[in-house]
């Protein structure tokens, strides 16, 4: 009977101290299997005498029936923690937030130019566009620049090495003027349009890239004077930097395509050792008032010329244009300093200058955006 206590107290604690399916298998074998250790007790009852079997015999089947019992509850057992074990490894919990995702963002040229495009709009301006690949007689000869004029060196331009069908030889356009041929050939006057794309030199340093963004205007109407051009340009600048404070000076200059010509020149500040616009030379001395003018664009009456080469008699149609450099404006209004990044693809410089794709400026809700991180 001590033999029969002692083992069960054996077995239930091996089984009890058992920590995976296989060694509680193993025990079942050692215990209840063909050889095992109760399976060999089971087996001496038949030798027993009717009152061996009601006392040992009884015994023993409570053994069995104990082995047993304790087997399934501690495989029962394992096995809910083997499977608690694999639901808590696998488990998602839905309920928290999602990670942050970077969802892309605009460029600042892309921003400065949906920009323009609103502010024009209100001043009844539609936007037009024209090829980055050009002809020289669009980029050059309509624009009163013949092909022995000085102004053609002075553009750095890419020239494909070969002609079109009318024996034109093809360049990548040097500046967004071309479109003002293009718009006045194909709709006539008058015409009021702004016009951003790419433009292109063979000019690398630290401000100047080989390719970059320019937005030409055109005005063509009868009577319109130089009055309608200082005023467009205030109106527009003022709008873009969104400050009354901007004071402009026209300084007589020279295009080929506009008579007269004039550069625009606007006073800045300077201001935690960048330049920002506003104030004016009236201020004080530079001691205390440090600025200076900064060229901002070119611009000028649209030249007879240009106006007959574009099919319109200029007798009837005068016009103004003017071309400025997009990222120049978006340098200065978002405080950028380098150029080059601008073209880069560094996401990081993206994430941190670029602007929300929800954030659409209008005039009502502010042409400016606060950027992506605000
Ligand atoms: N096309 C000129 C440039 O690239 C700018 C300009 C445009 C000047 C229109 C006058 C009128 O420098």
């Amino acid at each position: 009977m001590t033999d029969i206590a002692s083992l069960q107290t054996q077995l239930l604690a091996d089984i009890a101290a058992a920590n995976d399916p296989a060694a509680v298998e193993t025990l079942r074998v050692a215990a209840l299997g063909k050889q095992g250790s109760v399976s060999a007790l089971l087996k001496t009852l038949g030798a027993m005498t009717p009152e061996q079997r009601q006392s040992e015999g009884r015994a023993i089947h409570d053994l069995r029936e104990a082995v047993s019992a304790a087997l399934a509850a501690r495989k029962a057992e394992l096995e809910n923690a083997a499977l608690d074990a694999q639901l808590a490894g696998e488990r998602l919990d839905m309920s928290l937030p999602a990670p942050p995702r970077h969802e892309g963002s605009i460029h600042p040229v892309s921003q400065v130019m949906d920009e323009l495009a609103e502010i024009f709009a209100d001043l009844g301006f539609a936007v037009a566009t024209g090829p980055e690949i050009e002809d020289d007689w669009h980029n050059f000869t309509a624009l009163n620049i013949p092909e022995t004029h000085p102004a053609r060196a002075m553009h750095d331009t890419f020239y494909f090495d070969r002609e079109d069908g009318e024996g034109r030889k093809m360049l990548l356009r040097t500046h967004t003027s071309p479109v003002q041929i293009r718009k006045m050939v194909a709709d006539g006057a008058p015409v009021r349009i702004i016009a951003p794309g790419r433009t292109y030199r063979s000019d690398s340093d630290a401000t100047h890239t080989p390719m970059f963004h320019q937005v030409e205007g055109l005005v063509i109407d009868r009577g319109i004077h130089m009055g309608h051009l200082k005023w467009t340009l205030e109106t527009f600048l003022k709008a873009f930097f969104e400050t009354d404070d901007i004071h402009l000076r026209l300084r007589p200059s020279y295009f080929p395509f506009t008579e007269p010509s004039a550069e625009v020149d606007a006073w800045y500040r300077v201001e935690k050792g960048r330049r920002v616009l506003g104030g004016s030379p009236d201020d004080g001395p530079q001691e205390t008032n440090p600025g200076g003018w900064m060229e901002l664009l070119g611009s000028g009456m649209v030249h007879p010329k240009v106006i007959a080469a574009a099919g319109l008699d200029p007798e009837e149609w005068q016009g103004f244009a003017f071309g400025c450099g997009i990222d120049r404006l978006a340098m200065l209004k978002y405080g950028i300093d380098d150029l080059r990044a601008f073209f880069d693809g560094d996401l990081r410089w993206l994430k941190h200058y670029g602007f929300s794709a929800l954030d659409v400026p209008t005039l009502s809700g502010g042409v400016s955006s606060s950027g992506v991180g605000a």
